[in-house]
């Protein structure tokens, strides 16, 4: 699906090693205008509703998709725009209600507030197709335990290539100064039955994500990331950053809500 113009950037021929412009492999020149991408991308939850996100940045931030890495090459994904207000509406009326759900079932998830997605200038819906865990090493017509283990394996190189392609348009979209927001469609059923009417999507696709994005309604906040060396490690797991159950609990516990809603400090 194209909407911008035909003859588009992506058309045009990349560049090569050897290109005068580009600076030697493993300089900071490189390095540096992606990192400054990804620290500046931030989740945003309700954006300025009268902004117009102009119909090529669409097709900018989809050709970024575009050349994500997939399982196999599969590319399992479709990516529909939503330009219509009222589907926006139908849609965020949907994850309100799922929230709503939420709170009276205690689930005790810090779950946003979904009406900033009625207004969001950009929404992209992301639409996978189950199918294509056939593409990956699978046996056919095997209802084995093996066979079983294969297809979870499969499950998990199709979200993780959806994923893949996501997170690409999401850098896309900050890099044009968009806030983003990245909404999980949930895999059950009822949402599925809720959003593919509304998009003429047919039964055998799934929608796995919502993608909203543009100007933040507030100046965004950095949220808290963990520390470089608390993530790294070099040639063996350092059992320092293994978290007991107990660990995991206190932390859901008392600090999940604080690094997903306020700035837990310092970022760098
Ligand atoms: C796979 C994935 C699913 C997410 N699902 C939701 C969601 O359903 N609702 C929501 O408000 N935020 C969702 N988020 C956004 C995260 O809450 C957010 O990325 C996180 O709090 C870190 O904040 P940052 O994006 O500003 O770094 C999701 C993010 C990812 C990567």
């Amino acid at each position: 699906m194209t909407i911008g113009n035909a003859e588009r950037e992506s058309d045009a021929e990349p560049l090569e090693e050897g290109d005068v412009d580009l600076p030697k492999i493993g300089s900071r020149a490189r390095y540096d205008p992606l990192m400054a991408v990804m620290k500046n991308r931030v989740t945003a939850r309700a954006f300025d509703p009268a902004f117009t996100v102009p119909a090529e940045h669409y097709d900018l931030i989809l050709e970024a998709a575009r050349h994500a890495p997939s399982g196999a090459n599969s590319q399992p994904w479709h990516f529909i725009v939503v330009r219509d207000p009222e589907i926006k509406r139908r849609i965020a009326d949907y994850f309100v209600d799922e929230q709503r759900a939420r709170a009276k079932m205690k689930m005790k998830f810090p779950t946003p507030d979904y009406r900033g997605l009625a207004t969001a200038p950009g929404f992209i819906v992301v639409v996978s197709d189950f199918r294509w865990v056939q593409a990956f090493p699978v046996l056919k017509d095997d209802d084995s335990d093996l066979n079983r283990m294969y297809r979870e394996n499969a499950e998990r190189i199709l979200l993780q290539s959806v994923a893949a392609a996501t997170m690409s348009a999401h850098l896309a979209a900050a890099s044009l100064g968009y806030a983003v927001w990245w909404v999980t469609a949930i895999g059950q059923e009822n949402a599925q039955t809720a959003m593919r009417p509304l998009l003429g999507i047919p039964d055998e696709l799934s929608v796995l994500d919502i993608f909203a994005f543009g100007p933040p309604a507030r100046p965004p906040y950095k949220r808290w990331k963990k520390p470089l060396e608390e993530i790294s490690n070099v040639d063996r797991f350092d059992p320092a950053h293994f978290m007991s159950d107990d660990e995991m609990e206190d932390w859901i516990r008392n600090k999940r809500h604080k690094v997903m809603f306020k700035d837990a400090g310092k970022v760098d």
